[in-house]
């Protein structure tokens, strides 16, 4: 017999050489690598079951190139979830026989999300539920919890076609897949599932990975959409981010405040449709509800403030009304404080200093703290002439007038350049009630708006939108 061969595989990135390194030569990481008896893929161990013997052996058919313009197109099909904004994420909807991760933090909402998805496409076709992390009694707890309140009602929920399997052997797993053979299969997590024939312990970047290929392989040959629940790491990495990541069609992550009841759902990585597509669910006592309408989840709301400005930003095609405040007072340190909660720090740094330049205003004597409401992120550069002025606001003690959002990214030079689907999102702000937008020059929407109901105030500089958005001179000394 074959002397058994001995892998090194990276506990942080995944990477396997033959031989040990302190160092791993793929990510750099230092002690990451450790021994692992190399196995057979654990789908290809099992016994396959054989034909009889006498039966003419199905020749494999030869897979031949073709011209490109021949090849059949078939439009997807895809199988709704029953949850518009997952749908969204998602491209349209689940296409089968692909292979979708979902990440986040433990206890922000996954299985619940899942769990409800399930029940939801159980009542079109079939759908195993396989809980590597609960027993089937807790899920089958919250399953009532969440069939209480089902939109579908009792009989529906009743007569859905979903198999609820408790089990974190792998094999098992595998086993169940190729008896049940069910469109939508469900992993959660994929860290809790564990192939016996691998000496390394569950969760680590090698189980992860087996594990995952055996099932991804099981599930295109037999086409189940699989969706992988896997949980994030304390450096905010999905474990064994590059192997799952290359591996799957779709790596959707869901976060939010852990104190606040809204949660995002993003798409990072779509082979079936656009990323940074935004779905919103508000986690409420029986299960994640949809908002459909999440601009008015990041408004203040409050009377208008000094300091605080409205900007639109777009999260895909997606339109969001967002309030942003800042709080710029004296500063007692030697180099004083900025903090920036929801935007990149580096993008305030770059504001103030266009500010302090190109307006005269000496911002480097002040502390600055700028915060996004409600939890979202917001990183794109259209919301730059927002930050500047919610700055100003407060640096002056301003308050802009209600009914204006701000559009536009700011130059280095003070000057404001254009943003992409700038008329989305003078929709939405008209759609809430919005009467004045100052965006960059030059935008040709000027009819548009009018048909909106919206002043449009257009400059070409910061100091330009500025006057235009307060009606003073915030350069004057006031
Ligand atoms: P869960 O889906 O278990 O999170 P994950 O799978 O991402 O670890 O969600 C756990 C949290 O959600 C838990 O703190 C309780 C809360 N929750 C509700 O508030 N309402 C509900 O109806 C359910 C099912 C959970
Ligand atoms: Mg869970």
């Amino acid at each position: 017999m074959a002397k058994p061969v001995s892998l090194f595989v990276c506990t942080e990135c995944g990477a396997q050489t033959r031989q040990f390194f302190g160092r791993c030569s793929s990510c750099g990481s230092w002690n990451t690598l450790v021994e692992q008896a190399a196995a057979p893929p654990a789908d290809q161990r099992r016994r396959r079951p054989v034909a009889a013997p006498d039966a003419p052996a199905a020749a494999p058919q030869p897979r031949r190139s073709e011209p490109i313009a021949a090849v059949g197109e078939r439009p997807l099909q895809r199988l709704g979830s029953g949850y518009g904004e997952l749908d969204r994420v998602l491209g349209g909807g689940l296409v089968p026989g692909s292979l979708v991760l979902l990440g986040g933090d433990p206890g922000i909402g996954k299985s619940t999300l899942l769990l409800q998805s399930a029940q939801s496409m159980a009542a079109r076709t079939s759908v195993l539920y396989v809980s590597a992390e609960e027993s089937a009694q807790q899920v089958k707890l919250r399953w009532r919890r969440l069939a209480e309140a089902d939109p579908a009602g009792p009989a529906a929920v009743a007569a859905a076609d979903l198999q609820l399997l408790s089990e974190t052997d792998l094999e098992l797993v595998l086993q169940e897949l190729e008896s049940l053979r069910p469109a939508v299969a469900i992993i959660d997590s994929i860290q809790a599932l564990h192939d016996a024939e691998l000496s390394s312990a569950p969760g680590s970047v090698a189980q992860v990975r087996e594990c995952a290929a055996a099932l991804a392989r099981i599930a295109k040959r037999q086409h189940t959409a699989l969706l992988l629940v896997g949980h994030v790491t304390k450096e905010g990495v999905l474990a064994g981010p590059k192997v799952l990541e290359h591996l799957v069609d779709a790596v959707l992550t869901f976060e939010g405040d852990r104190f606040a009841s809204h949660r995002l759902l993003r798409a990072v990585k779509n082979r079936f449709g656009a990323t940074h597509e935004l779905g919103v669910f508000e986690m409420r006592d029986r299960g994640l509800a949809e908002v459909t309408n999440p601009s008015e989840l990041f408004l203040g709301g409050d009377e208008p403030s000094s300091g605080t400005a409205t900007i639109v930003a777009c999260e895909g095609t997606r339109p969001l009304v967002v309030e942003l405040q800042a709080l710029v007072s004296t500063t007692s340190y030697a180099s004083p404080r900025r903090s920036a909660t929801g935007i990149p720090v580096n993008r305030l740094h770059q504001i103030l200093a266009v500010l302090e330049k190109h307006m005269g205003l000496p911002l480097s004597r002040f502390d600055c703290y700028l915060a996004v409401a409600g939890g979202l992120e917001v990183e794109e550069p259209a919301a730059d002439l927002g930050v500047a002025a919610a700055v100003v606001a407060s640096y002056r003690d301003l308050t802009l007038p209600p009914g204006t959002v701000l559009i536009g990214e700011l130059g280095l030079g003070g000057q404001l350049r254009p943003v992409s689907q700038l008329e989305l999102r003078l929709g939405e702000a008209a759609r809430l009630g919005f009467t004045r937008a100052v965006v960059p020059r030059g935008s040709g929407l000027g009819p548009v708006a009018a048909g909106l109901g919206l002043q449009l105030l257009e400059a070409a500089t910061i100091a330009q939108a500025l006057v235009a958005a307060l009606g003073v001179n915030p350069a004057d000394d006031g």
